[in-house]
């Protein structure tokens, strides 16, 4: 498998493409993280997996999304690009197992779209690959992406503090529940404290408070 070239092609998929109002090169930056989470899930449960199917699932999970903004489901737009452009750098066994992270990659069983019927069984490398797509886009990072969104959507910062009150718990919830594994919810919900704390603060600033021996 020829993981450099693999890995040069994803990054001229991803670094430049425009994804506003997102920063340029969004989906390479979340692939990257994507890949390092999931490998680091892996090594603290000791799961047995293939450590480069794994990172290369997880960079290029997003790839099908990459200054798209068509119509097509991204996960399976992914996974033919891959097929396309990219199968001779492959052993075609390890290209069915990335084309099938990339495929697969939202397809959570424990998700409300599976909850109640048979949901597909997927090996630990897309089953992580998943989680570490959710823990992406939680913590830190979400105050980012509330940020460029608010920006473009001229939110003012009441506004921006009420989204996070009264929109996003929902999301939080379903992320949550869609996890995987018990170590992701760790992870997820030490995120989601550091999110609820920033917001805290966040608020009593915008209030005009003091918020330096208050309780
Ligand atoms: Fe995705
Ligand atoms: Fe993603």
């Amino acid at each position: 498998m020829n993981i450099t070239a693999i890995k040069a092609w994803a990054e001229a998929k991803m670094l430049q493409a425009d994804e506003s109002p997102l920063e340029p090169g969004y989906r390479w930056y979340h692939g990257v993280r994507t890949a390092k989470l999931a490998g680091l899930l892996a090594e603290q449960m000791q799961l047995d997996v293939d450590k480069d199917i794994l990172e290369l699932g997880g960079l290029l999970h997003d790839v099908g999304k990459a200054g798209y903004r068509g119509p097509d489901p991204h996960g399976i737009r992914g996974a033919r690009l891959i097929r396309a452009e990219i199968a001779h750098l492959f052993p075609p066994d390890k290209l069915e197992r990335v084309a099938s992270i990339v495929a697969n990659h939202y397809q959570r069983p424990n998700s409300k779209y599976w909850r109640g019927k048979e949901a597909p069984e997927f090996p630990a490398e897309v089953l992580l690959v998943q989680d570490a797509d959710i823990l992406d886009h939680l913590g830190a990072n979400a105050i980012w992406l509330a940020f460029r969104y608010g920006a473009k959507e001229l939110r003012n910062q009441e506004a921006a503090i009420q989204r996070f009150y009264q929109v996003d718990p929902p999301w939080h919830q379903e992320s949550l529940a869609s996890l995987n594994y018990a170590a992701s919810r760790q992870e997820l919900e030490h995120r989601l404290k550091f999110l609820e704390h920033f917001y805290i603060q966040w608020k009593r600033e915008e209030r005009g408070e003091l918020t330096f021996h208050q309780n």
